[in-house]
């Protein structure tokens, strides 16, 4: 997807411009995939620009960090501190914040021991991710990688291997997003998503164990159960996805995305379900400021 770029970036404590903000090919995780990243929205809202879980995100950042061995260079505040500054000095209202750690450059072999790390933030105005008022999609003949293969819930580059994989193999299929399961043949989560569906009003979601328990996916639970209805995180099977009434994706990238066909069967009537479109409704309020109850994910930045 096509970006447009802003002013600023933050690399390593110091604003710089945008153009100036490379590596050199000689880079660790260039070659490895052994860094780390997030995916940060920040929205307008009457009350100004607000950053949504950026708490969480920093903290979040920091536990992949040390999944891969990396010892950040600066503390949660400062990187905390460092987005909102740059949010601000590129003068842009709603968008996505990008921080990656990344060991550097002047150090080969697998064994990252010594190399530096550098740190990065970037940002830019970004729209809805996946194009389309519903969408479809496909289960990936990849598995979701396993468990015991990695630190499965941190959100370490190399991870998005095997999410690439699965979406050139659906998109070459003609459909918009893919679908992983587990090593137990569980549904699990999109490349980039988490997925949730609705089955006689209750909501179900994929337990942890082989996902990446999104904030998105945990902002919906808070919603759902605050609203009345029953949600459950446990394991099911594609046969139950199938037969779902409404099923719908969430994540930072893709908000909430519902699903109105999967491996060419119909979700419920094909139509954008009630419950999903409740529950968007909500997640867009609380995003947007309209929500007093859950102020405490939301940033200001001015
Ligand atoms: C594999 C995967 N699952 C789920 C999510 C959703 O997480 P979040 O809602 O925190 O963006 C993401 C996005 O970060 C992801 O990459």
């Amino acid at each position: 997807m096509k970006l447009k770029s802003t002013k600023y970036v933050w690399m390593d404590g110091k604003f710089i411009s945008w153009k100036k903000a490379t590596v050199h090919l000689i880079t660790h995780t260039l070659h490895y995939g052994a860094g780390v990243f997030e995916g940060i929205r920040f929205y307008k809202t009457p009350k100004g620009t607000v950053i949504f879980r950026l708490t969480d995100h920093i903290k979040r950042l920091f536990y992949s960090a040390g999944a891969i061995g990396v010892k950040v260079p600066f503390s949660e505040k400062e990187v905390h501190d460092a987005v909102i500054r740059l949010v601000k000095k590129n003068e842009i209202k709603s968008g996505y914040i990008r921080p990656l750690i990344w060991y550097g450059e002047g150090h080969m072999g697998i064994n990252p021991i010594g190399a530096p790390v550098n740190i990065a933030i970037a940002c830019w105005p970004w729209g809805l991710y996946l194009k389309a008022e519903s969408i479809r999609v496909k289960t990936s003949s990849f598995m979701r990688i396993h468990p015991k293969s990695t630190v499965h819930d941190a959100k370490i580059s190399g991870h998005y291997a095997n999410s690439i994989q699965a979406v050139l193999e659906v998109k070459k299929a003609g459909y918009d997003e893919a679908l992983f399961l587990d090593y137990k043949g569980h549904v699990a989560e999109g490349p980039g998503e988490n997925i949730f569906m609705v089955k006689n009003h209750v909501l179900i979601t994929p337990a942890k164990g082989s996902i990446l328990p999104g904030f998105t996916r945990d902002s919906i639970m808070k919603l759902a159960k605050d609203m009345g209805y029953q949600v459950m995180e446990k394991s099911f099977k594609l046969k139950d996805l199938y037969a779902a009434d409404e099923v719908f994706l969430t994540g930072t990238a893709a908000e909430v995305v519902p699903v109105r066909e999967v491996d060419k069967k119909k979700i419920g009537n094909g139509k954008v379900g009630p419950i999903t479109q409740v529950l968007y409704k909500a997640f867009m309020e609380v995003v947007n400021g309209n929500h007093s109850k859950y102020k405490k994910w939301l940033t200001y930045v001015n």
